[in-house]
């Protein structure tokens, strides 16, 4: 049709376009590398960066921007004023207290609710239909507390969980067996700190189960003493991290990378998650990671995946461990 030239000459001068936003609160370590990551990762197509540190989120956006000629097309903006989240897609929650050598991720509990309950209804004002991914720490307990600061539906606000602790325990089950981690399927499940368990029992590779395991070559079967080492280790990993470097940043940023993606493509990815478990397992109103679909409407199912008397164990104890660290403070 020779018209189509015409009809194209009509568009409308500034057509609309169906843009991604990303807004991510706090650009400490964890913001900023998150940004970074989901840059690379072509995650979203607009990143804002909000922070009360008007220098720090310049600079950080400044950086950023200058690289952004390498990554996928993005725009990336930044601020010390909370509208720079408006219209917001995905906002990730990153802002809060700062684990040091010694301190358990549960004693962040008071100083983080505290600004949670300060910052979080702002955000929500400008950005109410988002999605939230809540990152900081601890965050099983600060998911719980921002689900009833916000209001808002409990598939809409969610914790990053456990998607880091299970990337941990999937590597070291690949360093043990020589097996890709692509290859490797285990989610650690309950509180995203100390109280947190590997779920063996569903585990497996490459379609093996992980208990039935055989090994290759020199490469022995993943004994239940080898499993204790692993799952001790994957506990112990933050808090290795901390003591060299000050904070964990680059795993934690493409865990939350991973989680925006799921949300911004609707991929109803399966990913350890935490949000609210009303009758998990007989476990109820508490926030804890398990196996969960993502997509765009946010957390919309949890896996009731079977769990050995153990795991059940585990997971019961994990929820009174984040339980009793909500009520303590209120929630
Ligand atoms: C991490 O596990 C400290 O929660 C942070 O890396």
């Amino acid at each position: 049709n020779l018209d189509t030239d015409d009809d194209l000459d009509l568009a409308p001068a500034t057509p609309t376009r169906r843009t991604s936003k990303l807004a991510i609160v706090g650009a400490g370590a964890v913001g900023s590398t998150m940004a970074y990551a989901a840059l690379m990762r072509g995650a979203a197509r607009s990143v804002a960066l909000f922070d009360i540190n008007t220098a720090k989120v310049e600079a950080e956006v400044l950086d950023l921007g200058h690289g952004i000629q390498f990554m996928p097309m993005a725009e990336i903006v930044g601020s010390d004023d909370i509208s720079v989240c408006a219209d917001a897609d995905v906002v990730v929650f990153t802002a809060g207290a700062k684990q040091k050598p010694g301190q358990t991720r549960l004693d962040l509990a008071g100083a983080t609710i505290s600004l949670v309950s300060k910052v979080l209804p702002s955000v929500v004002q400008v950005a109410p239909n988002a999605t939230y991914v809540m990152v900081t720490n601890p965050v099983d307990v600060v998911t719980y507390a921002a689900l009833k600061i916000s209001g808002l539906p409990s598939n809409q606000l969610f914790g990053s969980g456990t998607v880091l602790d299970s990337s941990r325990l999937r590597y070291l089950i690949a360093q043990r067996t020589g097996v890709a981690v692509q290859n490797v399927h285990a989610y650690v499940a309950g509180e995203h700190g100390d109280s947190e368990l590997p779920l063996w029992s569903s585990a497996s590779i490459g379609g093996v189960p992980l208990l039935e395991w055989g090994g290759i070559g020199v490469r022995g079967p993943l004994t239940s003493e080898v499993r204790d080492e692993i799952a001790h280790e994957v506990v112990e990993s933050a808090y290795r991290i901390i003591a060299g470097k000050g904070a964990t940043n680059y795993a934690i940023a493409l865990a939350g990378s991973r989680i925006i993606e799921a949300i911004l493509k609707d991929e109803d990815r399966v990913l350890p998650v935490s949000s609210l478990l009303n009758d998990y397992h007989g476990i109820s109103d508490v926030c804890l990671s398990v196996p969960t679909l993502v997509g765009r409407r946010g957390v919309t199912d949890q896996l009731e995946v079977p769990m050995s008397v153990d795991e059940l164990a585990g997971m019961r104890k994990s929820a009174d461990a984040v339980r009793a660290v909500a009520r303590q403070f209120g929630y």
